[in-house]
This record gives structure tokens, sequence and C-alpha cells, in this order.
């Protein structure tokens, strides 16, 4: 079968073994390197699991990240009052949006830094604080801490944290990695199946020889994403925005979304556009995200307004006319969510746990997994996700949409699949 991976795997990831003593237990955790030669950056994600409550605030300048992309990267409405301060409940599952770079020839973010706390310890750090992205033995490393049981409080310690890059593709086509740390129920194929890959392409770019995966291991996760365009010289250069989600760039001036019917990265002026520089198209009357259509005899001529990022503190815009076959739909909106106030199984998007056999050689699923009413919490029963392109503004950064019928029907899918491991 031909590897469409740029590089074989077996070349450019190391997987590497971590001994970790912790305790008594001796563990072995494995995380997926890839070897980097350039100082190019890109767009990764982390999985994160919410140690205690936390305001959206606090969680994000734990990873000294901008609230609202963290808001948005999750596809958590930012329309709601006060919405940074908005207290996110423990065990809540979050991605989190970080730069990935190339330190000492290895992809990984060296940007987050850690205050110690009376009562810290590296372990807890490691595996409660960062939720398992860094260990304890990593930390001593990075820190250069020589007697770990002796931490001063306010010291100021760099965390480490993997990510991936992979060139943004994966099979060629645009892709954003997330770094999943594997828990207790996990099993490759329930994860393959909850991020809408195969478990193929999830072994061969973490160049596993086996399904074995064990808690606590850390796995390179390519997302679907949709590819921007944006010349080298722009601030924003290379944004990568996940299927499903949005990105706010531009200084909070541009919001830029991916999904769902395609990978056609859009951006529109954001709600929250403050003072920002014009968002018009250069001899146009039209705004970034305007597209206008006329039906001719040869098709439809299409003209769009589109982002080509911010340099020296402009906006970029580009009026692209094209003749298309067919005259595009309106566009359409990630389903929005809004911030999460209980866990449930849909608010933690992390992969359900593979159905327990009884041993008779059927599988149930828990019920807790199927969502009861299909919608959550907060959830009103709003109108889909389509809106028009002319009032796409205020509809993206305002719906609230019910879950999507087909999340529901994905998961009952995962069941059947997984009763049937054959049919995988
Ligand atoms: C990296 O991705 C770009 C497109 O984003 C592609 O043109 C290029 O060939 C890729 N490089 C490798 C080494 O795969
Ligand atoms: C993007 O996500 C939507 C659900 O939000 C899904 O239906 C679609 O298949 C995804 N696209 C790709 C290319 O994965
Ligand atoms: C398409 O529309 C643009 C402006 O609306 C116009 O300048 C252009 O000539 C049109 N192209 C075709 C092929 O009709
Ligand atoms: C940004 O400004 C600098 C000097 O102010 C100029 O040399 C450069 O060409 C500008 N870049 C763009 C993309 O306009
Ligand atoms: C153009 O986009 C702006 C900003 O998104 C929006 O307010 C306006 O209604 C749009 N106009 C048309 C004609 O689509």
């Amino acid at each position: 079968m031909p590897n469409q991976k740029p590089i074989s795997h077996t070349i450019l990831i190391l997987f590497l073994s971590q001994i970790l003593l912790i305790n008594v237990a001796q563990v072995t955790s494995k995380s997926t390197i890839e070897p980097c030669t350039n100082s190019d950056s890109c767009n990764a994600l982390l999985s994160y699991t919410l140690y205690t409550d936390l305001k959206v605030s606090e969680v994000a300048s734990l990873f000294q990240i901008d609230p609202i992309s963290l808001l948005t990267a999750n596809a958590i409405d930012i329309s709601y009052p006060d919405v940074e301060h908005h207290i996110l409940p423990s065990r809540l599952f979050l991605k989190i949006p970080i730069t990935c770079s190339c330190v000492d020839g290895i992809r990984k973010s060296v940007s987050t830094h850690y205050k110690t706390r009376p009562s810290d310890s590296l372990s807890s750090i490691a595996d409660s604080v960062n939720g398992g992205l860094v260990s304890a033995d990593q930390l001593r490393e990075a820190n250069s801490i020589t007697d770990p049981t002796v931490l001063d409080v306010g010291q100021n310690l760099v965390v480490p944290l993997p990510c991936t890059c992979f060139n943004g593709t994966d099979n060629s086509l645009p892709a954003i990695y997330l770094s999943y740390v594997v828990k207790q129920d996990d099993s490759l194929a329930a994860i393959a199946a909850s991020y809408f890959t195969t478990l193929t392409d999830l072994m061969n770019v973490n160049a596993l020889g086996s399904t074995a995966i064990a808690d606590g291991d850390i796995l390179a996760i390519p997302i679907p994403a949709c590819a921007s365009n944006f010349p080298r010289y722009a601030a924003d250069y290379g944004l990568l925005v996940p299927n499903g989600s949005y990105a706010i760039t531009a200084g909070h001036c541009v919001q830029c979304s991916c999904g769902p019917r395609n990978l056609n990265l859009y951006c529109m002026p954001a709600s929250l556009a403050v003072s920002c520089s014009s968002m018009q198209c250069k001899n146009s009357n039209l705004m970034l995200g305007n597209v206008t259509v006329k039906q001719t005899g040869g098709g439809c001529n299409v003209s769009s307004c589109n982002c080509d990022g911010i340099a020296n503190g402009s906006i970029i815009t580009t009026l692209s006319p094209s003749l298309q076959p067919r005259c595009p739909g309106l566009q359409e909106f990630p389903d929005l969510i809004a911030p999460p106030t209980t866990v449930t199984r849909e608010s933690t998007f992390a992969p359900a746990p593979a159905p327990q056999s009884d041993g008779s050689g059927l599988t149930t699923p828990k019920s807790s997994v199927l969502p009861s009413t299909g919608l959550l919490p907060g959830f009103s029963p709003a109108n889909g996700p389509i809106s028009g392109i002319a009032s796409g503004a205020s509809a993206a950064c305002s719906l609230v949409n019910p879950l999507p019928a087909t999340l529901v029907s994905a998961l009952l899918l995962l069941f059947v699949k997984l009763m049937h491991p054959a049919a995988l």
C-alpha cells in the first residue's frame, strides 16, 4: 500500500519511550516526536482535561494564550456576556490552540511558563495541572532542577509541551495535529472513530506497530483543517483552522471558520472588531467575507472579498473573481456551543470509551454516552447553521445550535462498528 506521507514515518518519527519513575511503579509512556530542521512554526492543538473548575481566562493564562482563541478553537459562542470569566467545569475536555516551534531539532511548544504555588510538586504540575501533557522528568530536565523535592514557591518553570506539524498535511490534505493524552478507557479504534480518521492513518502518523496504547501515551491525531493562503510576509502566515471551529486573527478584527461542508477557509469581520483597519476590498463595495454571484451563460460569476492575513497592522484583502460551473450555496458555519457549565459526554469532545464486552460477545453502549435529549444544557432550539452570506457577520456569532443530528448518528455508527470490528 502506498504511503502518502511526505517522508517515511520510520525516518521522520522516533517513537520515544520515557521511563518515568512514579512512586514504586515503573510506568512507560510513549509520545510521538517529530524531528525538525527549519525554524517555521505551525498551529497545533493540545488535548486538555480541566483538573478543577477554572475560568476561561484562567485556562488561557495557564497556557499563555488568548482567551478568545481558546473559545473559538472549541467552537464556544463568544457572544455570551462576560464569557472570559465564565467558569468551566472540572473534567471538561478542551482543545488548546498553541504555536508549535522547532527547538533543538524537535517539534515542541516552549512558550508556556508556570509559576509554582505552595504544595506543588513536579508530578502534580505535570499530571494534574497540565493533564499529563508533560512529565515530571521533562519538567525537571527543562528547568535543570537538581532536587525535585525542593520547589520554591513562585519559581517560574518552563513547561515544554508536545506538538507536531507534519508540514500541516495528512495524506497530502491540510491537517492540524492534536497532541492527545490517552486515557484509561481509550482504544485506538474509538479515538480514530471520534476524530473521523482511520486506524491505519493513526498508526501511520504515530508509527505504531500495533494498536496497543496505554494510559498517558501522547498521540498525534490529524484533524482536517482549512489552510490559509496568506503571503509569507503576513503576520498570521500559515494560519490553519481545524474543521468545525473558528479562529480569531488580525488583532481580534477578523474571524475565520472552517467547515462543516467544505474545507475552504472563510473569513469575515469579527463581532469583537473595534478599532480595525479597513476590511473593504479595493475598487469594490464588498467587505471581507462578502460574496456576489451572477448567473451568466457560461456559468456563475462569483466575486468574493477574501482575507489575506495582516501585515503592518493592515488587513490585506483581495477581490477574487471566478467563473464557477454552479453558483455556491449560502455560507454555512460550524455549530457553536454555549459555554459549558457541566461535563456531559458531548461537552467533553473526547472520544467515547469503547463499549465494554459483557462476555456474551455482544457489546452494549453505556447509556450515559448517548445524549438523552439531544440538547446540551443552555442550548436553545435555534435554527440550523445555515445563514445568509449577507447576514453572516452577526449570525455566526450569535447562533446557538442544537447538537447536530449527524453527531448522534455518528455515535450510533461508532457503536455499530465496534460491535462488528470486521466492519472497520
Ligand atoms: C508541504 O505542504 C505543501 C502544501 O501545503 C506541499 O506543497 C509540500 O510539497 C509539502 N512538503 C512535503 C515535504 O510534503
Ligand atoms: C468536518 O466536520 C463535519 C462535522 O462538523 C463533518 O461532517 C465533515 O465530514 C468534516 N469534514 C472533513 C473533511 O472531515
Ligand atoms: C464577473 O463580474 C465582475 C464584476 O461583477 C465583472 O468585472 C466581470 O467582467 C464578470 N466576468 C464575467 C465572465 O462575466
Ligand atoms: C511594512 O512596513 C515596512 C516599513 O514600514 C515596509 O518596508 C514593508 O514593505 C511593509 N510590508 C508590507 C507587506 O506592506
Ligand atoms: C458584507 O459583509 C458585511 C460584514 O460581514 C456585512 O455586514 C454586510 O451585510 C455584507 N454585505 C453584503 C452585500 O453581503
